[in-house]
This record gives structure tokens, sequence and C-alpha cells, in this order.
């Protein structure tokens, strides 16, 4: 949908709240979030808005950058740098970010760009960082709703490796890349939003 002359996701407008609320919780010193599959940049802008501390770094593949440079230049907020091109089997922004976001990617990806994410985890999240991630899970090999399997075979008629993903799948990709589960939310419309923590840098021991 393109209202105004931007892209527009009306589910973005129902979702941003309930997420705001989680980011909030857990994002409360100053720091750098990238945000992965920024879409229409209706999230970036909502978000950066509500949490100035923070400097919100847009990212997705190019055909999204001319959309969220226009939701970033309308809003004109000081804490919303360019977005990059990122698409996650290729190159990474240098860095390490406080936070790393992402919603409604991981039923979009296929699996091993979901695996490629998360290994490039490591290597871009500080060490106390956060992944927060936004979207539909399956429980227990188990869909969560009637409209969430609707919605899974709608998916993969589509493309066949988009779907739903495993939550416990996903978990353990984050144990891999060392990240610890730190809070699972039940939001609106059977979806969750997911935090992972990686651990705080040791402190050095005494000499
Ligand atoms: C359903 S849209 C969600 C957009 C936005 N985050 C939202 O919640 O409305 C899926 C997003 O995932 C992104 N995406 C899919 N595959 C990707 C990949 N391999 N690397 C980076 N982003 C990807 C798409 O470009 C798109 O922006």
């Amino acid at each position: 949908m393109n209202i105004f002359d931007k892209p527009y996701s009306p589910a973005c407008d129902r979702n941003k709240e309930p997420i705001l609320e989680v980011l909030k919780a857990h994002l409360q010193d100053p720091g750098q979030v990238l945000e992965i599959g920024s879409g229409t940049g209706q999230h970036a802008v909502h978000f950066a808005a509500a949490m100035p501390h923070l400097t919100w770094q847009c990212s997705d593949r190019p055909e999204y950058l001319p959309g969220i440079r226009q939701w970033l230049a309308d809003a004109a907020l000081p804490n919303t740098l360019p977005p990059l091109t990122l698409d996650v089997t290729g190159p990474w922004p240098e860095g390490l970010f406080d936070a790393v976001f992402t919603a409604n990617t991981l039923h979009i990806m296929g699996w091993p760009e979901v695996e490629q994410l998360f290994a490039r985890l490591p290597h871009v999240l500080a060490p106390g960082g956060r992944l927060v991630v936004y979207g539909p899970f399956n429980y227990g090999g188990r869909f969560t709703s009637a409209s969430n399997a609707q919605f899974d075979a709608a998916l993969r008629s589509d493309d066949p490796a988009r779907g739903i993903r495993d939550f416990e799948a996903v978990d353990a990709l984050a144990s891999q890349a060392g990240l610890q589960l730190m809070e699972d939310n039940s939001l609106p419309a059977n979806n969750r939003c997911i935090v992972w923590g990686r651990a705080a840098a040791a402190p050095l021991s005494p000499p």
C-alpha cells in the first residue's frame, strides 16, 4: 500500500506501540541500534522519536531504501542515520551496536538466511547488547493460532523457503551465537517479541 507517496504498512501502525513497550524496557541506556529489514521505515521513526537516547540505524535490501529514506526525511529526527544496504547474506556494517532489532523478517528469509543472521550477530552486537525479534513463532512444532497456520500456508505458497519459524530452533541459533533468552513476550495478533542478551564483558581481574 502507498499513501502520501510513501510506502505504508497498516500492520506497523498496529504493532508499533506494543513493540515499543518491550524496547523501552530493555533499551534504557544511550546506544546504537541496528534494525535489520526495516521495510517501510515506519518502525524506525516511531521508535527513534520515542527513544531519543538511542541512535537508530535502519537497514534493508536495496529496493527498500528509497521508501525508508522518505520516512526518515519527513520525520527529520536527529537520532536516525541514513539507511544502510544490508542483505544478511552479504557484507555487514563494521562496528558494534548496543542492540539489534528485527521485525517480521525471520519468516520471510529462508532458513539459511536466518542461520546467517544469527551467525553474524557476535560480530555486530556489543557485549551486554540485546537482540529483539518481533513476529510469529511456533512452539513445540505447533502453530499458536489458526490464523498463524493460514498465514504460514500463504507464505509457503508464495515461496516454499518462507514460513513461520520454530522458537526452539531460533533459540538454538541464538545460543550458538552466545546469546541468552531474556524474555518472550506475547503481543497482539498472535505475535511474539523476544529478547535475547549477550553477556556483558567480564570485568578485568585485579592484578
Ligand atoms: C515483511 S517485511 C517486514 C518489514 C518491517 N520490518 C515490518 O515489520 O513491517 C520483511 C523484510 O525482511 C527483509 N528481508 C528479507 N530477506 C532479507 C535478507 N536476506 N536480508 C535482509 N533483509 C531481508 C525484506 O527486505 C523486508 O524488509
